[in-house]
Formats: structure tokens, sequence, C-alpha cells
């Protein structure tokens, strides 16, 4: 056994013997003799949290990340003692604190070891900055597999990899670079068959360490600030993220428009050319609802402000884009102009709202109107302030959405690519340096801007997008994953990101289509459109500086392809409103990788490539060129080949065809898939039915379909439509029962029904337990019947 005095090197503090133990409602104290105080809160039977204070004294408790809405409520807990540890126990899981150590040892209640510390908490004191690296490392067991961590553009399973925590700037990142844009210090361990999670929730630079450096070490740390993590047990994964997502929140429900197809690039202008833009996806039929006006649209810049030379009437040219059906998304920058006759830098300076240096003048940096100077969005007040600038962008110019980028907060030309490591920041009171505030302040940014954007667009619903992001800024904001590269391998890339996203709280996110820098042939351009039809943000963004990366910029295959794959999306917004609902509701991950799927198929584990598109939809980019399908691996289960029909057996990896225009997709058995018809934006056509795809399945499945106004607020008054099928399918008879709620009145009347892959000719229909005619339901020999859209029971023989 190794002791605390042995392990005094290398300036590493430890905890010692513990001395006084204490109860405060559901708060454990543990002091050691040196000053430790371990501070155990429970949350929920499964969730708790642990925080380190090294000498006596706990900082002031406060969080960005945290929803005020989390949920907390336990059973009774039970304490006890023994001579070498006091251990707490709820309804789930029992906590071992060792009296010689203050380690902690989390079991499950038939013994297992979940996590345990193997030095656990220490630290060394910062006698440059003050505080200390507070540090902690645990014990990985064998066998264990990691997962989360927001953006890493690395394999899904982060075993034997070390990763950083730094929001950062990263043009043109490659594979395995890290830091990226985003800071989500949360990770979920999986081992003999039992997923927990761990919330390191310290906004200073983090750094986790999966194995890496010592094969059975598990170990992260921070610059400085508290050691304060939650814990979350599982056993299954899905358990955990939700609790996860339901501790840092999840967004209200985007208007319906903001999960169609956009496109954006760096920069459509005048507006001759955006209305052109538009012109041609509706000629060329092409669905989409959204068109980005990326910074040329700014006078020099400046944020807040429109070139008049090239847009000289807004208004005029949003409400025109309007009627035609898209929605006009702007950006806005975090750096405002140094320039005394520039009406947004005059009212920060006079109100003292920049982000001033250590030794007090304003901060500077250059971005792309030159220098400028930076709001501090860690402060209420200027938060306040930014909510209210957009009152007039958005009044005068009638736009509906709004784009944050640059809000690390990039700065050109330094190294560093940000703002000084001793810029001062308010921290919502409780003042710090930007080595503190760096990961929160583009959180901030867009906290503030989805508040403005929220109240100058109602009784509309917002929608806002940022680059940078810490745990929790799903509250606000959708996210992209920053200017990737027209490669293959950045679609793989893509790919993983946006699954890890998923299951890091952060669902709805996306990819640049396409790719930002460089340009992609046709072929990856169709490819890439395939996948990111499939991602709950959907966006063609490029730099615009290598050529055109429209729909139409290719050939006409391509064309043919990407319109097939956007209508998908559109036929399918059903069904992605329904997963965005749940996730909204209960957390769950809108795409979900295979091993959180399956968990206890080992096979899952280290898969990359395949994804559940919500909760029944399988589907498998593919990652290179010439290819006329791949091979991929087919979770457990029956599943419907959606081209073809064919029914195939998971549990095993299959070559599935898939040239050009399609790419893997299979349907759950047993499912029912809701589709609305191509529509060219939402709200196009009057929806005069609902088509059900019921995929036969010998055995019973359970399908939802959500749907309500698709914009406004009235869906919280109970407005909505929620429509919950069971399927029940014998071998020769295919039952049907739905239970609804919500007082949602949808505009529809009837639901048309597609069996697919009976495996009986349907002779008798009953409706409510009343037999109906083949001519009553319009059944035409191919398997569809149209019956009213409120039945409770269907049953086909
Ligand atoms: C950044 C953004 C990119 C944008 C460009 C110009 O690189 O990531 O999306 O087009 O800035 O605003």
């Amino acid at each position: 056994m190794i002791t605390n005095t042995e392990l005094e090197f290398k300036g590493n503090l430890y905890p010692t013997q513990v001395v006084e133990y204490r109860k405060d409602s559901d708060k454990y104290y543990f002091t050691s003799q040196n000053g430790v105080i371990l501070e155990i809160t429970i949350l929920r039977n499964s969730a708790l949290r642990f925080r380190y204070a090294t000498d006596r004294v706990f900082e002031p408790d406060f969080s960005y990340a945290i929803s005020p809405n989390h949920s907390r409520g336990y059973d009774e807990i039970q304490e006890d003692e023994t001579d070498m540890a006091y251990l707490i126990k709820t309804s789930k899981i029992c906590v071992f604190v060792d009296k010689a150590s203050l380690r902690v040892r989390i079991e499950d209640l038939n013994g297992n070891v979940i996590n345990e510390d193997e030095l656990g908490f220490h630290w060394e004191e910062n006698y440059e900055f003050g505080g200390n690296t507070v540090k902690m490392s645990k014990v990985a067991q064998a066998g264990e597999s990691f997962y989360g961590m927001g953006d890493k553009a690395t394999h899904t399973n982060l075993k034997g990899k070390r990763t950083h925590n730094w929001v950062t700037d990263q043009y043109a990142y490659s594979k395995d670079q890290d830091p990226l844009y985003k800071a989500v210090p949360f990770y979920v361990g999986l081992h003999n068959d039992i997923a927990y999670g761990v919330f390191f929730d310290n906004t200073f630079c983090t750094h986790f360490d999966f194995s890496h450096e010592r094969r059975n070490i598990t170990s992260f740390w921070a610059d400085g600030g508290e050691m304060n993590y939650y814990f979350f047990y599982g056993p299954e994964m899905r358990r955990v993220v939700r609790a996860y997502t339901d501790l840092t929140g999840t967004p209200e429900l985007p208007p319906l428009w903001a999960l169609g197809f956009h496109q954006s690039k760096w920069s459509y202008y005048p507006e001759s050319r955006v209305k052109k833009l538009a012109s041609k996806f509706r000629k060329l039929q092409i669905p989409c609802d959204a068109i980005y006006l990326d910074i040329d649209y700014m006078d020099g810049f400046r944020c807040f402000t429109w070139d008049k030379k090239h847009f000289p009437d807004p208004k005029r040219m949003v409400e025109e884009l309007e009627d035609d059906g898209f929605k006009t998304v702007i950006m806005i920058d975090p750096g405002i102009k140094v320039d005394r006759d520039y009406w947004v830098y005059k009212e920060a300076l006079e109100k003292d709202y920049f982000c001033k240096r250590a030794d007090g003048p304003i901060m500077q940096g250059k971005v792309w109107p030159g220098p400028c100077s930076f709001p501090d969005f860690t402060n209420p007040e200027v938060r306040e302030w930014w909510a209210e600038l957009y009152k007039d962008l958005l009044k005068d110019s009638g736009v509906h959405a709004v784009w944050n980028d640059m809000n690390e907060p990039a700065v050109m030309e330094v190294p560093s690519k940000t703002a000084p490591l001793d810029t001062r920041h308010h921290y919502d009171g409780h003042p710090c340096s930007h080595r503190k505030a760096h990961n929160i302040y583009g959180m901030q940014m867009v906290r503030a801007t989805y508040e403005g954007v929220k109240k100058y667009v109602f009784p509309k619903r917002p929608f806002v997008i940022t680059r940078a992001a810490y745990s929790g800024t799903q509250r606000f904001s959708s996210t992209w994953t920053g200017d990737n590269v027209a490669t293959w391998e950045h679609l793989w890339i893509a790919n993983v990101q946006v699954q890890r996203l998923c299951l890091s709280g952060m669902s709805f996110s996306g990819s640049d289509i396409g790719g930002f820098a460089e340009q992609p042939n046709g072929e990856l351009f169709a490819r890439w459109v395939q996948m990111g039809i499939f991602h709950p943000f959907c966006r063609v963004h490029s730099s615009g500086d290598h050529g055109d990366q429209e729909p139409w910029s290719f050939d006409e295959e391509v064309t043919d392809i990407v319109r097939k794959f956007i209508e998908l999306r559109y036929q399918l917004l059903p069904y992605l409103y329904t997963m965005f609902w749940k996730y909204v509701k209960e957390g769950v991950p809108m795409l979900k990788s295979l091993v959180y799927y399956d968990q206890m198929d080992h096979q899952t584990h280290f898969r990359t490539d395949e994804f559940i598109f919500g909760e029944q939809i399988l589907v498998c980019p593919i990652q290179e060129p010439n290819a006329k399908g791949r091979r991929m691996y087919v979770p457990r289960g029956k599943w419907h080949n959606y081209w073809t029909g064919e029914v195939v057996d998971g549990g095993m990896e299959k070559w599935v065809a898939a040239d050009i225009d399609k790419i893997p997709i299979f349907i759950k058995s047993g499912a029912i898939i809701p589709k609305y018809p191509v529509q060219q934006y939402v709200g196009e056509k009057e929806l005069k039915e609902l088509t059900l795809n019921v995929y036969y399945l010998e055995g019973t499945e359970l399908s939802t379909v959500y749907e309500d106004g698709q914009d406004g607020y009235d869906y919280k008054k109970g407005e909505y439509s929620l429509r919950n099928f069971k399927l029940t399918g014998k071998s020769k008879e295919l039952i049907i029962q739905q239970f609804k709620d919500g007082t949602f009145i949808t505009p529809y009347s009837q639901l048309r029904i597609n069996f697919i892959g009976l495996p009986f000719k349907i002779r008798k229909i009953q409706v409510d337990n009343e037999a109906v005619t083949q001519k009553d339901v319009q059944l035409n020999g191919n398997n569809t019947i149209v019956i009213d859209k409120n039945f409770s029971s269907l049953v086909i023989k």
C-alpha cells in the first residue's frame, strides 16, 4: 500500500486522515487532518456531486453549466461506518470514503465497483497565478471504454487518448487535433456492462487522460479552480447521458423551419446574388428554408450595421425572401470595431462594458474589422445590453435568426489565438481572469444573443447558432463543428463529431456540409449531403474562396442526388421533430452511436461510422470515393433495408450496396415512421394527410409522432398532438393501437398507412373493432390504406 506521504512527490499534495465527518441535509462533509474538505451532495439516487476544498474553505458555489431546472430528489439514504471507511448508500449506489486518504469508491448494490479513486484528489499549488492545479486520478477498470467530450475529432471511443478543453479557433483542423471549438468536460465510462458518467464542471483549461499515460488509470485535472465533479450511474449509458443532459439542460423546441435545409457561404452579397440564389433553389425545386449572410452584409464588419451599398433595404429583401419561404440568418461576432464614430463601440465604451487587461486598459485584439474590443458577456448587465441591441436589428430588418461566430473569442495574429490570459472578467460577480472565463465566454455571448432574439422574434421561436460552447450551451443555441475541410477524412470527422456532441448533451449540431475550406468534388459533396441530412442541424457552408458549393455547382447527377436526399429530410420532418421533442423533454440524444444503442453488444464499443437517427433508423455514411457500397455493422435485431425492403438480422457486419445515389439506411422492424409530403420549405403546403410507413415485425414495437404549431409557444399550453403507437405483429395479423395526447388539431384528418414487408395478403380490416371494406380504406392492392387520424385500433389480417 502506498502512503500519502510517499506520494508528496513533484509538488503534489494529498489529503490526509479524515478527522471530522458531518452531515447537513443532502450534503456530507469529510475533513482531513490537513484541512481538505470533501463535500458530497446527493442529487438523485444515481447522481452525486463531489467537491474538494484544500484549505477548509470552498469557493462561492457558482456554475454557468448547471440548468436551473435540473431534477433533484432521491429515496432514503443510509449511512454507515467501518474501521476503514464511511458509507453512504442511496437506493442505487454505495459510496465509500476511505478514512485514511479521503479516496472514494462507488459500487452498485451488488458490490460491483463502478468507479474508484486511484490517488484520488490531489493538487499542486500554483505560485504564478495563485490557486491550485486540481487533479483526480481513478482506476480504469478492465476493458473500460470512454465516450463523450464534445467535439473531439477523434475515434468515438477515447480509450488511450489524452485530451484538453480550451475552446479554440482551429481553422482547417485535422483528425486528432485538440482542442477544438468546444469545452465539454463530460465523459461516459463503460466496463463490465456498467456505464457511468463524470462531469468535471470547471471552466479553466481542463485535461483528461483516458488510460493514455498509464494503462490502468484515468485522470482529469484543471489549471485552476475547484475539483468539482458530478457522478452519474447508469448502468445503461442512456441513463447517464440523460442525467447529464438533465443537469446541464436542454433547449426549447426550435421552429420547425430550423430543421429544414440551410444554405450558407462566406459570403452571399449583394442583395441581387442572394435573390438569385433563392430563386435558383425554387427553380430547381430543391427544398431550402434558410439563407445565411456572413460578415460581408455588415458595414465594414461592424456588428449591428448593414452595408447599405450591397443591401440598400434589408427589410424589403428579408420580407421578399420570406414570401418565397426563406428565413434570413445573419452573423454577429463578439469583436466590436474600435471606432469612436461607431455607436455600438461608443455605447460600450461609455458604459464600461468592454473587457479590460489586468492593469486597466481595455483589451484589444484583431478580428475581421481590424482592432476590436470585446464586451464582457460574463457581466449580466452587458448581456442585457447585448440582448437589447437585437431589438432594432431584428425589428428594422425582419431577420429571424442569428449566427454567433468567432466567440472563443478568436483573436488574429497572436499565437494564443485568443484574449490575453490576464484579461479581467466579471463572471457574474466572481471576478476572475480569462484563464477561468475563456471557456464560457462564447457561451455567455450566445446566451445574451438568445435572450435578445427570443424577445424580439416573439411570438415566434428564436433560432441561434454558436461556434464556441461549454457544457450547458445547448440550453440557448444550436452549434456547428467549425472550419472543417473538403476532404473524405473530414466527412468521417463530421460523423464522429456530431455523434459525440449528441452524446454530450448538444444534439442540435451539424457540420459545414461539403467542407468549409477547399472545395469538394461532386462525389464528396453528394456523399456529405447524404450524411448531413441525418444531422440535427443541416447546413451547407463554405469559405467561398475555392469555388461554389451550392447543390447545382457540380453536375446534374449530383444535383439530382442532393435534391433526392434533401427531399428525404423534408419527408422525415415529423420524425426529426419528434426526436427533437424527446431530446427537449428527456435529454435523449438525437443521434445515437451504436454503443449507446446497445452497450451489451461489445461489438458496438469500437464502432465509429454507423449511428441511429432518432430511435429507429440506422444510417451509415459512405466515407470514401468510388464506393458501390460498404461493410458496416448492423446492430442486433431485425432491420428493413430502406431501399430494397430486404429484412436482415443484425449482430454482424455486412456488405451493403450503396451506389452513388444511396447510402445504407435501415429501418428497425416494427417501426412506424411518419412522413410529410416533400415541400420546398416548411409550411409551403397545407398538410392533407400524414403518411405512416409501418415496417412489419413479428413482435411488438412502440413508435411516437409529436406535432404542434411548428412555431410559437402554444405547445407549452398543451397544444400539441402526440400519437403513441403500439404495433403487435403476428404471422397472419398486424395490430396497431394508437394512444393520443394533447389538444393540437392537426390540419390533416387522415392517415395514409403503408405496410412494408407484410408476410400476408390483407383480407380483413378492422378499425376500432368494426370491420371495414377495402373500399372504405382505399386499399387498392398495394398495401396502403387511408383511415381517420383518430383511430384507436387497427387490425389487419
Ligand atoms: C469563421 C467561421 C466561418 C465563417 C468565417 C467568416 O471562420 O467559422 O463559418 O464563414 O469565420 O465569418
